[in-house]
């Protein structure tokens, strides 16, 4: 991976207005973490708070995060964690099939393929759906491996989103799948 070329993907992201998204969205995100990692976190889209800062997963979801990979021992400047949408739906609708497709053609596809991990964790329905198919269920899918268009090995789990909705049992039955599914991921980058 050399860094010159996620730079120089960056810098035609943050120009891109090749759809609708950006119309609503303060601008696009980029990537977060070290694009050296063997593990890439593949989140949904950007927040209000990652909107405003550029950056994805900084909001609650991502400090929900940020506690699941700590439980794993891993803390999340050593990973990398970027999203299928780089602009912000409006109001924070969850994105369309296509509006995923459209966007991670675009950019996410260029930018694995740049970073090379070891292993992705799609965190999340939108995510799955891109990187499995379509037709594919969180509830059903979730902590099964399968292997990516791009030839590397990836494993669902729900997202923080998901959880910050949950109370009492759900929650701690939430919980302990992703953390089981994190320390999985974890596991197979060594
Ligand atoms: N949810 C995501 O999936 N990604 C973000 O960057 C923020 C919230």
């Amino acid at each position: 991976m050399t860094y010159a070329a996620l730079e120089q993907l960056e810098q035609a992201l943050l120009a891109c207005a090749a759809c609708h998204l950006r119309q609503d969205a303060i601008g696009p995100t980029s990537y977060n973490g070290t694009p050296q990692s063997p593990l890439a976190i593949v989140g949904e889209g950007p927040g209000g708070v990652e909107d405003e800062y550029g950056v994805p997963l900084v909001g609650p979801s991502g400090q929900l995060l940020d506690k699941a990979l700590t439980s794993v021992g891993v803390t999340r400047d050593l990973v990398y964690t970027t999203n299928i949408i780089k602009c912000r739906p409006k109001n924070n609708r969850t994105p369309t099939i296509e509006e995923g497709q459209f966007c991670a053609l675009a950019w996410l596809d260029q930018e694995l393929t740049l970073v090379q991990p070891k292993v992705i964790v799609a965190l999340g329905s939108v995510a799955l759906k891109y990187l499995l198919s379509p037709t594919a269920r969180i509830t059903k899918d979730r902590g099964q491996w399968f292997t990516t268009k791009y030839g590397i090995p990836a494993i669902a789990t729900y997202h923080p989103a998901y959880l910050l909705r949950l109370i009492g049992k759900d929650l701690v039955k939430a919980k302990w799948e992703v953390y089981y599914d994190l320390k999985a991921a974890v596991e197979k980058c060594s």
